[in-house]
């Protein structure tokens, strides 16, 4: 079984730089990459990553930045007045803030404290769930997974020498289920569900997960990732939370760096049965359930406390999005380019050169976008931002393909 030796530290830090677009240096990227064994799936990430790093950090002044699945429209006002209020007691300890937060969600979904565990970001969670797996042993099968993932939990458990297997989407960019179903196993340590998906924008129907859920979950855990479920409509009725309360071996992770504007701030959620979650929390910095823990910010727990009951402005920004999505349609429909019907705040669509190049292009442009490559085919993904940086987008788009 292969070890990877990037240490947890520098891995959290050089991923959460990409991922907020800061870019690290290419030296650093190489540096690490030094460090990963050749030939191990971490190794061909990072070699990825690390190309698209060079590109990024080669154009650090973007005109559109439309590439990390962000929320220009947030946080909310009164989000950023609960903050501003918090920074005066910031001197202080936040000991209560976590368990409020928590009795909150918690109870929005019918459940306990004893339910959920908080983190900076969901990043941080997914790596706890990884790390549970790995050092507790349940190494013996492979996480299946979508083919393409949101990776990083599988990532995460690799560099411990767990593996993974990625299962094809189908022809419309959804997870396939059934095909999933038949990988699991006695040994299989997790299924990881991603709804709505990241990269492909796309959602499963709600009775096939649910049907899904029950079933698997008698052989295994699965984590539903459902960091951009607010975009979907009647996000209440597609969550898998409610099958918790109804005792199933499910996990639920959930982010407010998407539609609560929060990725810089960092705060994120995992719902679950009591007895997984108290054995994952023995590989995540919170310590007690009751009282805030050292990664969890006072200011980010009283942001998230406004936010998480600002109904009106989730919906806002919904619409927003929304609004930007159907103008971004309207580009690639009048470039006569196909696209994935997005259920996030981005849009995955067909290349019709390569990824590396069209993402250049655009970078030198000042536009920034993903890219990836899968189904032998390269796409872009673009966020979706504020309205003035997707005129830009579609100008820039219209040069570079036309
Ligand atoms: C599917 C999915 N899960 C989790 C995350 C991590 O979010 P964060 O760590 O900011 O909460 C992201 C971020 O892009 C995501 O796309």
């Amino acid at each position: 079984m292969m070890k990877h030796h990037i240490s947890r530290r520098n891995w959290l830090r050089n991923g959460a730089m990409l991922s907020a677009g800061l870019g690290l240096l290419p030296s650093q990227w190489e540096a690490l990459l030094a460090k990963t064994p050749q030939g191990s799936k971490s190794r061909l990430q990072l070699s990825q990553l690390a190309e698209e790093a060079k590109i990024i950090n080669d154009f650090p002044k973007l005109k559109a930045r439309l590439l990390a699945n962000e929320n220009p429209f947030g946080p909310s006002q009164k989000a950023k007045d609960e903050m501003v209020k918090a920074m005066d007691i910031g001197y202080q300890y936040s000991f209560f803030g976590a368990g409020e937060l928590s009795d909150l969600i918690a109870g929005s979904f019918g459940l306990t404290k004893d339910n959920i565990l908080l983190g900076a970001g969901s990043t941080e969670l997914l790596t706890s769930v990884a790390y549970y797996l790995a050092i507790a042993g349940k190494n013996k099968g492979k996480i299946i997974c979508a083919d393409p993932p949101y990776d990083w939990l599988m990532i995460s458990a690799a560099e411990h020498g767990m593996d993974w297997e990625g299962v094809p989407v189908t022809k419309e960019n959804k997870h396939n289920l059934d095909a999933m179903a038949a990988k699991v196993t006695e040994d299989t340590p997790l299924v990881y569900i991603c709804n709505p998906a990241n990269p492909n924008g796309t959602v499963v129907d709600t009775d096939q997960l649910t049907s899904f859920c029950k079933e698997v979950s008698k052989k295994t855990t699965v984590l539903v990732d459902e960091a951009y479920i607010d975009y979907v409509d009647d996000p209440g009725k597609q969550s898998m939370a409610s099958l918790i309360k109804e005792g199933y071996n499910i996990l639920v992770a959930r982010t407010f760096s998407k539609v609560h504007g929060f990725a810089g701030i960092r705060m994120g959620y995992i719902l679950g049965q009591q007895e997984l979650l108290d054995k994952i929390m023995k590989y995540s910095s919170t310590i007690s359930k009751q009282f805030s823990t050292s990664s969890l910010s006072g200011l980010a727990i009283a942001g998230a406390m406004s936010s998480y009951q600002d109904k009106a402005f989730i919906q806002s920004c919904v619409d927003k999005t929304n609004e930007g999505k159907a103008f971004v349609y309207k580009v690639l429909e009048e470039m006569d380019y196909e696209y994935v019907p997005s259920s996030t705040n981005f849009i995955l669509f067909p290349l019709r050169m390569h990824g590396d190049q069209f993402q250049k292009a655009m970078f030198e442009k000042g536009i920034g976008v993903r890219k990836w490559k899968f189904a032998k085919q390269h796409w872009c993904r673009v966020s979706i931002g504020k309205m003035e940086e997707l005129e830009l987008f579609a100008e820039a788009f219209k040069e570079v393909v036309g």
